[in-house]
């Protein structure tokens, strides 16, 4: 398994994630991605997003205030029971507190600690707007807040960080074949993005480890630098908040199924991701160190689907007009079909590939002197080195 440092030293390096506030020596539990970082992580979102949300009937996407009424956060039970325990056994809780309003008039909140509070209260509005029918699912991803004791390894423990979250709501007795399916759901994510199904391992939380509204999670753990830990959670979180929101606002929360004319709290199963742990599996996943060409590499081995850029173009030599005129009409026409090309003109070749390979960038594009005369460029392959000379009409469908 790689070494933890040499993940965060790339990052900063070739500007996937910086400490936050650099300058000022950092603050811990806070990180700011780079350009590279942030199409990384876009990538990832995308992928879940298309995969869990647009590419299902059932699921409703929103994206719901990070600061709610604070009586949200006292019937989920998190103003009294969101705590970690602290040197001495005292409880100490983990929201962010804050205050909304001035003077006399203002009124304390908090930073969510998890997306799905926004979720839970909008399950009336989401009813209300498309009737759907059970069972379906509100989905959201954004940020929340912990104040951790102890921010630490990297982005794994942040005190700032991204949630993708599921509410999928169910019949009450329907919730175990709904748990099942979203087990393998988890996996099939893992896969799309290059997380290897052998480095993740299923953990039944026992009862007396499981949140307090919870009657069943699986933890899925990841192997990462630093230990087997939690990549992602998959709960059965029963009636308990529509329960507790109703409760409390007053406010009917209850479904009615149309054609048994039942009535009742729905249940739900939670499939919850954390987006900085993705990343954080993701570069374990793919970083490779090797030789080639007798010289030792380090290199990025993402898929397609997930590399921050998607193909490099180079001019073989920066001071020949007519090369770096001919490579700049490959790159912006390659350009106009996918965004994330780069274009790197500097130092010798041997260079730019490396440096490529280090962002994990899948193929570089080399245009020489046989371009001028037969249309046709050199293709490299980022892992093993190879090259293959390719029609410049063809670049797109083969490459990209
Ligand atoms: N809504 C359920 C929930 O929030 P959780 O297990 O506390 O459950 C879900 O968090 C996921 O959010 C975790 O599996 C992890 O991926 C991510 N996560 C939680 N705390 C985190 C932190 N301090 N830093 C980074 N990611 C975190």
């Amino acid at each position: 398994m790689v070494d933890l440092d040499k993940i965060v030293s790339l990052c900063k390096r070739r500007g996937f994630i910086y400490p936050g506030s650099d300058i000022y020596g950092g603050f811990s539990g806070f990180w700011d991605y780079g350009p590279l970082g942030l199409a990384l992580k876009n990538n990832v979102k995308n992928i879940w997003w298309r995969m869990f949300v647009d590419g299902r009937e059932d699921m409703y996407g929103i994206d719901a205030a990070i600061i709610m009424n604070p009586r949200a956060w006292e019937a989920s039970g998190h103003v009294s029971g969101f705590a970690d325990p602290m040197e001495g056994g005292n409880m100490f809780n983990t929201m962010f507190k804050t205050s909304v309003g001035a003077g006399d008039e203002s009124t304390v909140s908090y930073l969510r600690p998890e997306t799905a509070g926004g979720i839970f209260v909008n399950f009336k509005n989401i009813v209300d707007s498309f009737h759907p029918k059970l069972p379906f699912g509100i989905a959201q991803i954004g940020k929340a807040f912990r104040n951790e004791i102890a921010p630490r390894d990297f982005i794994f423990r942040a005190r700032e960080f991204e949630q993708m979250e599921i509410e999928y709501f169910v019949r009450p007795d329907a919730w175990k074949d709904v748990f099942e399916s979203w087990r393998e759901s988890v996996h099939a994510f893992n896969a799309a993005v290059g997380i290897p199904q052998s480095s993740v391992h299923e953990l039944e939380v026992l009862d007396e480890d499981r949140a307090h509204y919870s009657k069943r999670t699986i933890d899925f753990e990841f192997d990462f630098p630093f230990g087997r830990k939690e990549l992602y959670g998959l709960a059965y979180r029963t009636d308990f908040d529509l329960r507790a929101h109703a409760e409390s606002s007053s406010v009917d929360l209850s479904y009615r199924d149309e054609q048994s004319g039942e009535t009742f709290i729905p249940h739900v199963i939670e499939p919850s991701f954390g987006v900085d742990r993705t990343i954080l599996a993701l570069l374990a996943s793919v970083y490779t160190e090797d030789e080639l060409g007798s010289e030792p590499r380090t290199y990025l081995k993402f898929n397609k689907a997930v590399a921050p850029i998607k193909a490099a173009v180079f001019p073989l030599l920066k001071n020949k007009p007519e090369l770096v005129a001919k490579a700049r009409s490959v790159y912006e026409m390659l350009k106009k079909v996918e965004p994330r090309i780069m274009w790197d003109d500097n130092g010798n070749i041997g260079k730019r590939y490396r440096r490529q390979d280090e962002i994990g960038t899948p193929v570089c594009i080399t245009v020489d002197f046989g371009t001028l005369e037969d249309d046709t460029v050199t293709a490299r392959d980022r892992d093993s080195g190879q090259q293959e000379r390719v029609t410049v009409s063809e670049l797109h469908k083969n490459l990209l």
